[in-house]
């Protein structure tokens, strides 16, 4: 089952409401938020309050949080307590993994992983049991609308065989073009943000994506 979750970093500032309500309509199966603190990557989005704001407009929908933070265990029980449900830090970061992982699932929340583009793949792997998420960057975070970093595909057949079960969620660059391609190597998650948002109709998009494997 293949699962779409919207990017809000690409929805428009001044209307958030109406870009997620839109994008769920069209059949988006979470959200995806992009917190980044202008240290980890060089730019700054929003924090626990537009979570919060989220969680309290749209209290079904999942929330997906991606932090792109050098010190996540300073603000996870805020993000928990604003609604997150799924946490996902960063490999790179210099701090606990382990223990934060731990402290994410110990907190009822799905705890993931991301790894970036330019990070050595096998650096992940001691980490993959304490995963329920990977979250694969196929750009640099930091920006939506950027182009895929191709080479990054071959880690998801990568992590399947390294004994990976969990969500594989792919973020960065994903489009109707490539979107197929990645759920055959074995993506289950796709992140969508400019795509989705300058969809003419995203739900043909969304079921484009979904093609041979339906919701
Ligand atoms: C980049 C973020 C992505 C981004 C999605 O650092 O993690 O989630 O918002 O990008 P696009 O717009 O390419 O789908
Ligand atoms: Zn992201």
């Amino acid at each position: 089952m293949i699962e779409i979750a919207f990017s809000i970093l690409a929805a428009d500032p001044l209307n958030v409401e109406r870009d997620v309500t839109r994008l769920l309509d069209a059949g988006a199966d979470l959200l995806h938020l992009d917190i980044m603190d202008g240290h980890f990557v060089p730019n700054i989005s929003f924090g626990p309050g537009m979570v919060k704001a989220l969680d309290a407009r749209f209290p079904p929908v999942r929330k997906d949080v991606h932090l792109m933070i050098s010190d996540p265990g300073r603000y996870l029980s805020g993000f928990i307590d604003a609604g997150a449900d799924e946490i996902t830090i960063h490999l790179e970061i210099e701090q606990d993994v382990p223990a934060l992982l731990k402290a994410i699932r110990g907190a009822g929340r799905k705890a993931g992983l991301s790894i970036k583009p330019g990070t050595e793949l096998a650096r992940i792997f001691p980490y993959l049991s304490m995963c329920d998420l990977i979250l694969l960057m196929t750009v640099e975070p930091g920006f939506g609308g950027q182009k895929i970093i191709a080479s990054a595909l071959d880690r998801l057949g990568q992590l399947r065989a390294a004994g990976f079960s969990g969500v594989l969620s792919v973020d960065g660059g994903v489009t109707g073009e490539n979107c197929f391609g990645l759920t055959r190597l074995g993506a289950t998650r796709l992140v969508m943000g400019t795509a989705a948002v300058q969809a003419e109709d995203p739900r043909a998009l969304f079921a484009g994506c979904r093609g041979a494997h339906p919701r």
